[in-house]
């Protein structure tokens, strides 16, 4: 069989996913089990996109319009941009994807942090190119290492900010420094997949940017704080004539009817996002107390997800934590053994988990 698959394929690991809740149960007898392991929305999503939904079932036998005419509407009006500089996928994920196909030619590099989402390496490396990684420093992206690492060959800089695992942010002062330092041929990815999160004043605006880089994208995606992680939906920005080309590779009907609607109303709802981000605040100053008074350092974190240091090998705490029904992300998974990566949940949920680990490790 190895012989009928591109070799690239051949050198590309499947993705390792969180555990779906069903899983656990199956396997462990379990009832109950909570996840905090995929940066899910513990709050679920706006009853308007509940709503919206409902109302398309009988619509269900047409395909979508291919063109997501009224989200990036909707994506325009808030962000002030024009629909054509927006491009919609299913997932940030499949945008990754799409990137790569549209950029990376074989043998060219792409530069990412040692410590970040995987994504960008299996695409990479899919596509023929090089992974270029550069070690992190005080456990967050290293942009000035990272750019100093550009060659004739590079093609993307991937920054991912808010990082994923570590949760640490660079601050656009940081940004500045550096961006004058990237050539107009290499391609830079903002990944801001949790961009809603972040409360700093410090993080870069990348809209504000995009006027004069040319060759910067941002991605987004409506998985973590509009909560639509199964509606399969994100976003990317820049400028008109990057996006005519990306759009050449976006497959046609990837953002389904019930995806383009759902995040419509989603991206329409201030409230809702505002109660999401003030539930993970509180579930984030709940879990810090608590990590101090077990004496567990962690990485102060600008998402809906904490990087914990165990200080010990995470796998076995992982195993333990599953038993008792609470999926996390192990560090080991994630290049940072010795640490754990846990979603900010309800405040039941953080309380199960504190008292789990409370029993594990005394
Ligand atoms: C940094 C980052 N980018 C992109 C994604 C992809 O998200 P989605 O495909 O659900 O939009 C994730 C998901 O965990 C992520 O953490």
């Amino acid at each position: 069989m190895d012989k009928l698959v591109r070799k690239q394929v051949l050198n590309t690991d499947k993705y390792v996913a969180g555990k779906p809740i069903s899983e656990v149960k199956r396997e462990l007898g379990l009832e109950e089990v909570i996840k905090l392991a995929s940066n899910e929305n513990p709050i679920g999503c706006s009853p308007k996109v509940k709503e919206a939904i409902k109302s398309l079932l009988d619509d269900t036998s047409l395909y979508p319009d291919s063109g997501s005419f009224e989200l990036k509407s909707s994506i325009a009006k808030k962000f002030n941009v024009s629909n054509n500089q927006i491009f919609c996928g299913a997932g940030s994920d499949s945008l990754i994807k799409v990137l790569c196909n549209t950029f990376l030619n074989e043998g060219e590099e792409s530069i990412m942090a040692e410590v970040t989402f995987p994504r960008y390496e299996s695409n990479t490396k899919l596509m023929g190119a090089e992974c270029v990684k550069i070690p992190m420093k005080n456990n967050g992206l290293d942009i000035e290492k990272m750019v100093d690492a550009i060659t004739d060959k590079t093609k993307i800089i991937w920054f991912c900010n808010p990082n994923n695992p570590t949760g640490n942010i660079f601050t656009k002062e940081e940004l500045m420094k550096v961006l004058d330092r990237i050539p107009s041929n290499v391609i830079i990815v903002m990944d801001e997949a949790y961009v809603e999160y972040v409360e700093s004043n410090d993080f870069p605006n990348s809209f504000e940017l995009l006027p004069k880089y040319s060759n910067m994208i941002i991605l987004r995606t409506f998985s973590k704080a509009y909560g639509l992680a199964s509606l399969r939906c994100g976003y990317g920005i820049a400028s008109e004539d990057m996006v005519q080309y990306i759009n050449r590779v976006v497959n046609p009907f990837d953002v389904s009817l019930y995806a383009q609607v759902g995040a419509t109303a989603a991206i329409n709802d201030d409230d809702f996002l505002k109660r999401v981000l003030d539930t993970n605040r509180e579930g984030k100053e709940y879990l810090y107390k608590e990590f101090k008074n077990m004496g567990l350092t962690y990485i102060d974190t600008h998402t809906n997800f904490i990087m914990v240091d165990l200080n010990r090998d995470d796998k076995p705490i992982f195993d333990a934590l599953l038993k008792k029904g609470i999926i996390i992300r192990p560090g080991f998974l994630l290049g940072m053994p010795n640490w754990l990566r846990i979603t900010i949940g309800t405040m039941e949920e953080n309380k199960k988990l504190i008292q789990a680990m409370r029993e594990l490790i005394k």
